[in-house]
């Protein structure tokens, strides 16, 4: 189990163990160049293969990117395909690469809406990276941070069928070892390229304590660089878990 940041103070460190992205700007970056939108997200895939082997570099040990939010459905039925096509061709041409450079691959979400071969994919995936530990990979793919909460609910009663005696409080940090992101860290950066500065339901509970970062960078121009920039940027913050900056001075928790 890791330290719930609402329960403990974490350890200060340099370098974020756990980066969590919104990879927004695919859109705009196709009409820039009068391109379909769907251009934009193909470039959107070797961003995402760059920002990988950057995170490596940089030492981060869990990188986590939002690929299709549980609102994403809204979009053009034809867009949806396309994003699904997409999915499924990285999952086919990724993984092995993914593994012979061990990457644990795993996929968050209510992946019950995607059809049978995108599913049996990330099992596979999943399966096949289970053992790997150089970078844990995290794809959010029909994923909102409310259906996190409420899924997370669902199984914690599922474990307890006994409930909550009447008027007992329920303890928030029982809570998350049903997350769907219970084998990681919480984040410590959020990153949201695209220039929005929202959160847009991505991970709603994991983010409590994450330093945000936004650029205006659009996502296909993302690039270890970017990422760089980010870093040093969270290098520099005070995380303060809400104590006085006295206390963080002096280690005197
Ligand atoms: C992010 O880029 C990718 C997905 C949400 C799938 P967008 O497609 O949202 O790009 P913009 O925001 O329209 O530029
Ligand atoms: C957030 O981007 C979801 C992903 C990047 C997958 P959106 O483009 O969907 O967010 P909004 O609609 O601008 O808030
Ligand atoms: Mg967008």
């Amino acid at each position: 189990m890791f330290t719930s940041s609402t329960r403990d103070v974490p350890d200060p460190r340099r370098v974020p163990r756990h980066v969590a992205i919104i990879m927004d700007g695919n859109g705009r970056w196709a009409k820039m160049r009068l391109l379909p939108r769907i251009a934009g997200h193909r470039k959107g895939v070797e961003a995402v293969r760059a920002t990988v082997r950057a995170a490596i570099e940089e030492g981060v040990e869990f990188l986590t990117l939002f690929a299709f939010s549980s609102e994403n459905w809204r979009r053009p039925a034809e867009e949806v395909s396309l994003l699904m096509e997409l999915f499924g061709r990285a999952l086919e041409q990724e993984v092995a690469k993914l593994h012979a450079n061990g990457i644990r691959l795993r996929v968050i979400g209510d992946t019950s809406r995607f059809d049978r071969r995108i599913r049996e994919l990330v099992a596979a995936g999943e399966t096949l990276t289970a053992g790997n530990s150089r970078l844990t990979l995290t794809i959010a793919a029909n994923y909102g941070g409310r259906w996190d909460v409420a899924q997370a609910a669902r199984a914690y009663f599922a474990a307890h069928p006994e409930g909550l005696a009447p008027g007992a409080a329920m303890n928030p940090e029982g809570l998350e070892p049903y997350l769907s992101t219970a084998y990681a860290p919480e984040p410590d950066l959020f990153i949201r390229t695209g220039g929005e500065q929202r959160i847009s339901n991505f991970l709603l509970w994991q983010l409590a304590y994450s330093e945000l970062y936004f650029t205006d960078l659009l996502w296909p121009d993302f690039d270890a660089a970017a990422l760089r920039a980010a870093i040093a940027s969270f290098g520099e913050r005070e995380r303060r878990f809400g104590q006085t900056g006295d206390q963080v001075h002096t280690g005197d928790a």
